[in-house]
Order: structure tokens, then C-alpha cells, then sequence
């Protein structure tokens, strides 16, 4: 019999919810709206990724000691630590997910690296995103393709920034189409914001936007 693996899935109504599946069927993988499960982020969240992501050095550039920044699908918080650390200790990140082993990583983390009192963990229960507090910077790193109502979404995040702030939008080369991305950035570009630039990002397609 084959081992069974837990994978996460969106119910009709939008909600959560864990399946099991033979560990060998990966075809869900390329589904268009699976969510990465979080055992699976290793695979890509690990030491070697600041040689191709230099978390630092692609954020640096838009944070300022003092500033609050939202790390959306924050996964294990690799852009969260990042964030904090950017950000000083008058800075508040806060670190958004839907599962919360990811979010319990995320906290270990900040625990360990002595950078809890500058980041909240935060799980929201639909794309309807709710925050304790408007955001100079907002990051959705590898996370919109993985949204069910990305236009929703999207109007939550101009919602909270604040006027003057900016959004990152990085997606994976690997799963995310030319045309998908267009089409992502003309949504973002539908609530309001303004593309300023597509800075490079590796393996990725990127767009920053500000709010006007
Ligand atoms: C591929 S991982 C990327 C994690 C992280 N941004 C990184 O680059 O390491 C995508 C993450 O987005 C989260 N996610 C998916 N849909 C979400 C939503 N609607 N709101 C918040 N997080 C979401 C998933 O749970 C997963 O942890």
C-alpha cells in the first residue's frame, strides 16, 4: 500500500480543509490553486536559498527603520526575519498565513532569532484580509497564485497600505505563466495601484507597485 502524505485544500465554500493522498500522486502540484503544503516548503525554504534569494538584499531598497511591513503567506517567515531585521527595533512586521504550522515556524524563528517583539503572527480565515494596523510595505512572495479570490485580496492590500506604500508582487517563474502574471498585475493595477517597476528576482516574475 502506498504511504499516504496530508496535503491542504480549498473547500467549495473557501474554507481549509487536510486530505490524504498516495505520497506518489504529485500531480496535484500543478493544479492551479493548490496551497503549498507546509512540509513541502523545506524544499525550497532552506540554507541554500539566500544564494538565489538574498532575502536582504531584494527588500532593502524599500524599508526603513521604523516601518511596518506585511509579509503575505509568509510560509516559515524566511522574508519576515528579513523584514524585522530591516526594520529595527521600533518596526512591526506583521506575518500572514493560512496554515498554521507555517505561522508556528515562522514564531520559532523570530523566537530564536531574538526578533519576536518586532513580529506578529497572524492567520487569516478567508481572503478577506483583516489587520490590526495599515502597512508601509506589503510582500506577496510565491503566494497570489495559490489565492482563491486574488481581486479581493488584492482591494485588501490597497486597503491597508498606507498612501506613498509599496507592494511586492513575486511570483515563480516555474507556476506562474507570462499571461497569469499580466493578468495579476492588471488586478493589483485595477484596486488603485501603480506599477513603478519589475525589479529581478530569481526564478521569479516580479512587479513593485505604489499607492498613489
Ligand atoms: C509557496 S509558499 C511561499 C512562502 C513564503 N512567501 C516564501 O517565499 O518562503 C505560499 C504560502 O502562501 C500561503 N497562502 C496561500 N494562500 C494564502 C492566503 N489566501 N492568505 C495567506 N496565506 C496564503 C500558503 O499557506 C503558503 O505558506
Amino acid at each position: 500500500m502506498k504511504p499516504l502524505m496530508p496535503y491542504p485544500v480549498r473547500t467549495d465554500h473557501g474554507a481549509l480543509a487536510v486530505q490524504a493522498r498516495p505520497a506518489r500522486r504529485w500531480e496535484w502540484l500543478w493544479k492551479k490553486k493548490h496551497v503549498c503544503p507546509w512540509w513541502l516548503a523545506r524544499t525550497f525554504d532552506n540554507r541554500f536559498r539566500e544564494r538565489f534569494h538574498p532575502s536582504g538584499k531584494i527588500l532593502e531598497p524599500y524599508l526603513r527603520p521604523g516601518m511596518t511591513a506585511l509579509d503575505l503567506g509568509c510560509g516559515m517567515g524566511f522574508f519576515s526575519l528579513a523584514m524585522a531585521r530591516l526594520e529595527g527595533p521600533r518596526g512591526m512586521v506583521l506575518s500572514v498565513d493560512i496554515q498554521p504550522e507555517m505561522l508556528a515556524r515562522t514564531a520559532r524563528k523570530a523566537r530564536q532569532a531574538g526578533l519576536d517583539s518586532r513580529m506578529e503572527t497572524l492567520r487569516p480565515d478567508s481572503d478577506c484580509l483583516v489587520l490590526p494596523l495599515p502597512v508601509d510595505f506589503a510582500l506577496a512572495f510565491w503566494m497570489a497564485h495559490e489565492v482563491n479570490d486574488l481581486p479581493l485580496l488584492l482591494g485588501r492590500i490597497h486597503h491597508y497600505l498606507n498612501p506613498g506604500g509599496t507592494f511586492m508582487l513575486v511570483e515563480p517563474l516555474l507556476h506562474v505563466s507570462k499571461k497569469r502574471f499580466a493578468l495579476e498585475r492588471a488586478l493589483a493595477m485595477e484596486t488603485g495601484l501603480r506599477i513603478e517597476a519589475e525589479p529581478r528576482v530569481g526564478f521569479s516574475r516580479t512587479a513593485l507597485f505604489k499607492k498613489v
